[in-house]
């Protein structure tokens, strides 16, 4: 393994360097947005658009790795354009969340029911605990990039916040982000 410097288009998330990524696209998102009606419309409306892209550099037998976050801005109904959200697999591994350009709210929840946000805005590094779940939201009009470091063995528990959600929406009331609570909790 060798040291390295990639750079990271603050706008676009793109990296210099890179060994993996993924899209996600709207239609994978049914059953996440609450109004499903809303999401139907927008597919047949503007067909089934990126919402997200997620960028990462992993290098095979390091502790660590790092990536970008790159999400649209939008709505489903008044919800805001947001990740899956998950909890790491291994209970004892967090992450940063660095962000770089647009702005956005990172929703964080403990196993035992606190409820948390950080602002995610241009010069931000968020700490995320470990075994908090957490899922970005793109609350402004801009595209959210973000950069992300965590360990190459936390791995991904997606099953309880795809069953349920977070316990808290991030909502647009009347032009203003606002939070309003779960009603699956
Ligand atoms: C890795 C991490 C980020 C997210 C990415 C997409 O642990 O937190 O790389 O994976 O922002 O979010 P999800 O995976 O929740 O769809
Ligand atoms: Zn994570």
């Amino acid at each position: 393994m060798l040291p390295e410097g990639v750079a990271i288009d603050p706008l676009t998330g793109a990296m210099s360097s890179s060994t993996g990524e993924y899209s996600k696209r709207l239609s994978e998102f049914r059953g996440v947005y609450r109004d499903s009606a809303a999401l139907e419309k927008m597919l047949a409306e503007r067909g089934d658009i990126e919402t997200y892209r997620v960028v990462e550099h992993r290098q095979p037998g390091s502790d660590i790795f790092f990536g970008t976050t790159t999400m649209a801005p939008g709505k489903v109904g008044y919800e805001y354009f947001m990740t899956r959200g998950h909890y790491h697999e291994r209970r004892d591994r967090g992450e940063i969340y660095y962000t770089q350009s647009g702005s956005g709210l990172l929703l964080l929840q403990s196993r035992q029911g606190d409820v948390r946000t950080v602002e995610m805005k241009p010069g931000t590094c968020a700490f995320i605990p470990p075994d908090w779940a957490h899922r970005s939201v793109n609350t402004g009009s801009a595209t959210l990039v973000f950069v992300w470091c965590c360990n190459q063995d936390a791995g991904h528990d997606y099953a309880e916040i795809a069953a349920r959600g977070m316990r808290q929406l991030v909502l647009d009331r009347n032009g203003s982000v606002t939070l309003a609570p779960n009603p699956n909790y």
